[in-house]
């Protein structure tokens, strides 16, 4: 087929994706995505969506995965297999981790909740930004599930403490502290829409107005969901919504080092993750230090652009501290066959941002739910057909690296 008839093609299977109500009826993270756009104003649709600047790494993150071939074996009985790991120390029936965002209930209502319940129904971890708009409490009390509080380290010391110890009272199981975001990155996209910190353009208002359905869910009566783990931090002129978004940026400092973490070590008694690390230095700096495991992270590509996909150095960190952490991946997964290549390059587990996200706008709780049961039927499918029972049985030599994901698209 010539280049000109498969992008025709590919258009009209564009057209024929279902971006009705159902969530139950999409059959791929593309379609769940889809149904978001449709329900949210552009604002808020972009603040999920936007990578930094001209979006190279955003894309490169999905190269990653398309210049990874399977090397299917065949003829085995795959007949019992299953998505079972075990993450520090429990067992769980998907390798999947719900990624901590910031500012959920723009798209839902209780939308922080709506992702908890979703995890927890599927057995799975789910991290809890420190920027949520739901008290950390609230999640392990009302649902038992399991959670990792994500940590961005404050100037104001106070402020962090409180939410370690909060999080330690809470019987979080694991502390994950960001390292990639203290010096802010630009989105476009997302700058676009507001004509200073906290207001929207005209143009945005109005597109906010035109999603009724979306408004009086998430916004009428309560207005902008609140920063709630945090606010009491906030000086009072700060508290409201729109000053808020001029404020949080004044918080975070670029003064973070290996010495925070040293100190975090000494007062956080469960696991230790860091998040964000991109090369085999510091995920080794990492177990140095006392942490129990690394998440391999670019932010979604939200940050820094130009900068590589995780998915790029995960076969050397594995190969170099496989024995001493637990290594998790993240940043551009969307298919249960992602899920594979990466725990065949030696993940223990692979957290999830976008793809949740775009379930909860599309469909609340069921939108999340239904998210993680595709990508969980996915790795199943996968798994047989490339003649692997279990993820134990999984390794590099089920995979061939065509390029190097840099450049594929050019
Ligand atoms: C809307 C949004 C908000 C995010 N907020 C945070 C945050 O508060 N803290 C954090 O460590 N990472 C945050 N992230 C990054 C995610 O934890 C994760 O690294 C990223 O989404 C993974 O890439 P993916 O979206 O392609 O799956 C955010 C990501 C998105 C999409």
């Amino acid at each position: 087929m010539r280049g000109d008839d498969r992008n025709a093609q590919s258009e009209a299977m564009k057209r024929r994706y279902y971006t009705g109500r159902k969530v139950e009826k999409a059959i791929s993270i593309e379609e769940l995505r889809r149904m978001a756009e449709k329900r949210l104003p552009a604002f808020a649709f972009e603040f999920i969506e936007g990578g930094a600047e001209d979006e190279v790494s955003l894309a490169w993150n999905r190269d990653a995965f398309t210049a990874l071939r399977f090397l299917p074996q065949t003829l085995i009985d795959t007949s019992d297999r299953h998505t079972k790991v075990t993450l520090f120390g429990r067992e769980q029936p998907s390798p999947l981790v719900i990624a901590p965002s910031g500012h959920n209930n723009i798209y839902r209502r209780d939308g922080d909740m709506m992702l908890a319940r979703a995890a927890t129904a599927a057995g799975i971890p789910m991290a809890l930004s420190t920027l949520s708009n739901t008290r950390l409490e609230r999640l392990p009390k009302e649902t038992g599930g399991r959670f990792w509080m994500q940590l961005y380290q404050f100037k104001d010391k106070a402020l962090t403490l409180d939410v370690v110890r909060r999080a330690d009272e809470a019987g979080y199981e694991a502390l994950v502290l960001t390292s990639d975001s203290y010096v802010y990155g630009l989105r476009e996209w997302d700058r676009r829409h507001f004509k200073r910190p906290g207001v929207l353009t005209l143009r945005s208002k109005l597109d906010a107005l035109c999603h009724p359905r979306w408004l009086f869910d998430a916004l009428v009566p309560h207005g902008v969901p609140k920063l709630e783990n945090v606010i009491e931090f906030f000086p009072p002129e700060a508290r409201d919504t729109r000053t808020a978004t001029t404020f949080i940026p004044t918080l975070f400092v670029s003064d973070v080092t290996w010495e925070s973490v040293d100190e975090l070590r000494k007062l956080w008694p469960r696991k230790l993750l860091i998040k964000g690390i991109l090369s085999v230095e510091d995920a080794r700096r990492a177990a140095n230090h006392g942490c129990d495991g690394v998440i391999l992270s670019n932010h979604g590509a939200r940050h820094l652009d130009s900068v590589i996909s995780p998915m790029d150095i995960l076969p050397d960190v594995a190969t170099t501290v496989g024995d001493r952490l637990t290594i998790v991946i993240d940043s551009g997964f969307r298919r249960g066959s992602d899920v594979v290549k990466a725990m065949a390059l030696g993940a223990n587990a692979v957290m999830v941002g976008r793809a949740p996200l775009w379930g909860l706008a599309a469909g609340g709780e069921a939108g999340v739910a239904h998210a993680l049961k595709l990508l969980q039927e996915e790795t199943h499918r996968v798994l047989g057909q490339i003649g692997c029972p279990s993820f134990d049985k999984l390794g590099p030599q089920f995979v061939k690296r065509e390029t190097a994901s840099v450049g594929v698209r050019a």
